[in-house]
């Protein structure tokens, strides 16, 4: 539909209750009243002609932005940093390579994520292979192409010490440490505890091997988390160990890996404040770290020794407000309980951040009528497909496009082919040109994967009266 004028609704009279949370003191939390007619710089009718509707829109000026911005701020603290992109938070090619443009290295979970890194052209020493499920065959080529490597458990080390034999190699790893900063639950399922003394075991066993050598230390304390202080407090203790281990067992580390964690400006539900109060600057967490960094060094710096690099791992905080979700209303119901519903054809498939975040969600064009609490269902046909269970919307209409957003972090990753097909995903370039980064998924697509025995290999319905036998394919089975 064209959004450019104002749509007046008539609905037939009806009674609805107040309810809880509809109305705060920041007023009714629901669509911005700004109405979005373009996005990056582009029309967003202009975009759904070309691309059609649902569609993931992606800033590559936003991108270069915000990992440009996250680096200066470490690098202004602190003189060695190293960002590793997460890719998980979302490897599409195109967003991947514009970050390593940028200067990141790859950090990546799985035999996939390390195989996605090479194919895009990063070499194996600018990889750092993190994650509790590394295959022996994975490894022999990681280690073989010389990336680094973060040890998560006993298993994996010993599986590493006896590829670095067998390739009669010394291999420079890190070990992922957990432990208890006194602000977040400790994610303690990933790595070596550090107060159990798993930690000094893992070094011990490290140690002991003539072909591993142990040079780093990660942890990654969790996600979205809003208190930097918590950074504070890890790179103090990692710095600690790091200590402990250069005057204890005469060990250099010569990296230390904070993982990622820092929040987006996105809203996360149950969070009371709004994201422009609830999420600190940026800034904030770079002092947390680099403060701590130069501190607990410092000991490193008077004896004229180099002091470690420092890694970090930013995975939402640099791509979530570079891309939106453009999505079209389906159709619209009134509830039985006086709610407004609207279907749109986007749903949790695509947007799986919706199970934790309140995304923004604006208009496209002029809103008429009164904005009431309104449920977003999303198009598939299960009941937990609620991309928002309550947003003070106007009156929607069949066709209405609505902007999602910030939604670059963790969606194009964890995304489901359920029920419908993945829509395409496309990247304003610097200069406004528009070109689609992940091609629409659909029925060749779909059943490429599909793998079709030869007794139910018959094309049509019809055909099946024509198998060797003369039988139907029911009857072809009784009989054997
Ligand atoms: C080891 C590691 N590094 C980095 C990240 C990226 O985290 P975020 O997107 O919160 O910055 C994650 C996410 O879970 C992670 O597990």
């Amino acid at each position: 539909m064209n959004n450019n004028h104002k749509v007046s609704v008539w609905e037939p009279p009806f009674i609805q209750p107040h309810r809880v949370g509809a109305i705060n003191k920041f007023g009714n939390r629901g669509a911005k009243e700004n109405v979005m007619r373009e996005i990056f710089g582009v029309s967003i009718d202009d975009l759904v002609d070309q691309f059609g509707s649902p569609v993931f829109v992606t800033s590559e000026h936003q991108l270069r932005m915000n990992v440009r911005k996250i680096r200066r701020v470490f690098e202004r603290r602190y003189n060695q940093v190293i960002h590793g992109w997460s890719y998980k938070t979302n490897y599409t090619g195109a967003i991947c390579r514009i970050l390593h443009q940028e200067g990141s290295w790859a950090e990546v979970v799985s035999a996939f994520e390390y195989e996605k890194a090479r194919s895009l052209g990063v070499p194996g020493n600018r990889i750092i292979f993190n994650g509790p499920h590394k295959s022996k065959a994975i490894l022999e080529r990681a280690i073989a192409e010389g990336a680094y490597l973060q040890a998560d458990h006993m298993d994996e080390l010993k599986m590493i010490e006896q590829i670095a034999s067998e390739q009669d190699r010394i291999v420079k790893i890190g070990i992922r440490i957990n432990f208890d900063t006194g602000f977040t639950e400790p994610w303690s399922r990933f790595g070596f505890n550090l107060e159990s003394g798993q930690a000094n075991e893992a070094v011990k066993r490290i140690s002991m091997s003539p072909h591993v050598r142990l040079t780093g230390l990660h942890s990654h304390i969790g996600t979205f988390i809003m208190e930097p202080r918590a950074y504070g407090e890890q790179v103090k203790t990692m710095c600690r160990f790091m200590r402990d281990l250069d005057d204890i067992d005469h060990i250099n580390i010569d990296t230390l890996d904070i993982g990622g964690g820092f929040p987006s400006k996105n809203a996360l539900q149950r969070v009371y404040l709004p994201p422009d109060q609830a999420v600190p600057d940026i800034n904030e967490y770079a002092d947390a770290v680099c403060d701590a960094l130069v501190e607990e060094t410092r000991y490193l710096e008077q004896s004229g020794r180099a002091l470690p690099r420092l890694i970090i791992e930013s995975g939402r905080a640099i791509v979530d407000d570079a891309q939106v979700l453009i999505t079209s209303v389906v159709g619209t119901k009134r509830l039985p309980d006086g709610r407004r519903a609207a279907i749109l054809d986007a749903g949790t498939n695509l947007l799986f951040t919706s199970y934790w975040y309140n995304h923004q969600v604006q208009m496209t064009r002029e809103p008429g009528g009164v904005y009431e609490d309104t449920v977003l269902y999303g198009p598939l046909c299960m009941n937990i497909d609620v991309v928002r269970q309550s947003i003070q919307m106007p009156p929607l209409v069949y066709g209405d496009r609505l902007v999602v957003s910030p939604v670059g972090a963790y969606n194009n990753t964890q995304w489901l082919q359920f029920i419908e097909y993945r829509p395409n995903v496309v990247l304003v370039h610097e200069d406004t040109n528009v070109s689609v980064i992940r091609r629409a998924e659909n029925l060749a697509v779909m059943n490429a994967q599909d793998e079709m025995p030869a007794h139910l290999s018959y094309r049509t319905m019809a055909d099946e009266g024509s198998l060797p036998s003369g039988k139907t394919t029911r009857e072809h089975l009784i009989r054997r």
